[in-house]
């Protein structure tokens, strides 16, 4: 992992980082980064002219997000990169790592955690088409949860139910339950006691998910990337960079949120922003 530029010796800015998502999922990422660290300066991006990825090729998709990431890194200069997004990273990851001198995190299922945890043996993977799909997935599968019965379902529509659901549509609870009856209908799904979120949207209802299946542990990815952020941060800043971190109680501090496709102002969108700590969204002007 690269690390930050010592000549840029700020000594008392605040660590930047640009967090990348097709649509608003990511912000389940931001959420666990600000809790974690309410010091730090985020930027968060959304393709949402390209949204959704989910069903995309894969080389339209590797071409799409690397080149409104290179752009946006360009434009807005973080220490670090999040590409909260694990339809994108299970693709577009080494390209970045190439390509940038700043660290590039990445999101994926947490399969290896579900696959050590679960007790029934079998746990349910739901993600987008192209993440499941994925090689990077299947790799991971079977890597971690060999002995383990992964039961998978792509779902593009419930991404787009929930992007929807925050510019202030009802989230469908009856579709909800359909989609979940998925992991049911396949066989063993009966025995699924962990269900892991495979795309950053999805934590962000998994309280409508656990009110459908109580008995399913839920697990994303979110607190796991939100501590590699900041020891990522933690380490360049003990070697000279000087980032001020963890300044518990810090207030004001208003992140940024840029769209590539202009939005019609949404007041549930904004509101959602602005209870996250973000100011009303902004136009990405960059691509
Ligand atoms: N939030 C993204 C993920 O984690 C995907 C959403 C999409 O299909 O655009 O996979």
């Amino acid at each position: 992992m690269p690390s930050v530029a010592t000549e840029r010796n700020t000594s008392t800015r605040r660590a930047r980082v640009l967090v990348f998502d097709s649509g608003l999922g990511g912000l389940s990422i931001c959420k666990e980064i600000i809790a974690a660290d309410s010091a730090i300066d985020i930027s968060y991006l959304s393709d949402n002219a390209a949204f959704p990825y989910g069903t995309k090729q894969a080389p339209d998709l590797l071409r799409r997000a690397s080149a409104i990431v290179l752009a946006a890194q360009q434009q807005l200069q973080p220490d670090l990169l999040v590409i909260a997004c694990n339809t994108a990273s299970t693709l577009v990851l080494p390209t970045l790592r190439e390509q940038l001198d700043i660290p590039v995190v990445g999101v994926v299922p947490a399969i290896k955690t579900a696959a050590a945890q679960t007790k029934s043996g079998c746990i349910g993977l739901l993600a987008t088409p192209g993440t499941v799909a994925r090689t990077y997935t299947q790799d991971l599968i079977r890597q971690f949860a060999a002995n383990i019965n992964v039961i998978s379902v792509g779902s593009s529509a419930l991404v787009e139910m929930i992007e929807a659901h925050i510019y202030g549509a009802t989230l469908d609870q009856l579709q909800l339950g359909r989609i979940l009856e998925q992991f049911e209908a396949q066989p063993g799904g009966q025995d699924i006691d962990m269900l892991v979120l495979g795309c950053t949207h999805f934590p962000l209802i998994a309280e409508q998910i656990s009110t459908l299946r109580p008995a399913w542990q839920l697990l994303d990815s979110g607190a796991a990337i939100a501590s590699r952020v900041l020891a990522l941060l933690d380490r360049e800043s003990a070697t000279g960079t000087g980032h001020t971190l963890a300044q518990p109680g810090h207030a004001g501090l208003r992140h940024h949120a840029y769209f590539s496709k202009p939005l019609e102002q949404s007041a549930r969108l904004n509101e959602f922003l602005d209870k996250l700590g973000f100011c009303a969204a902004q136009e990405f002007t960059g691509a």
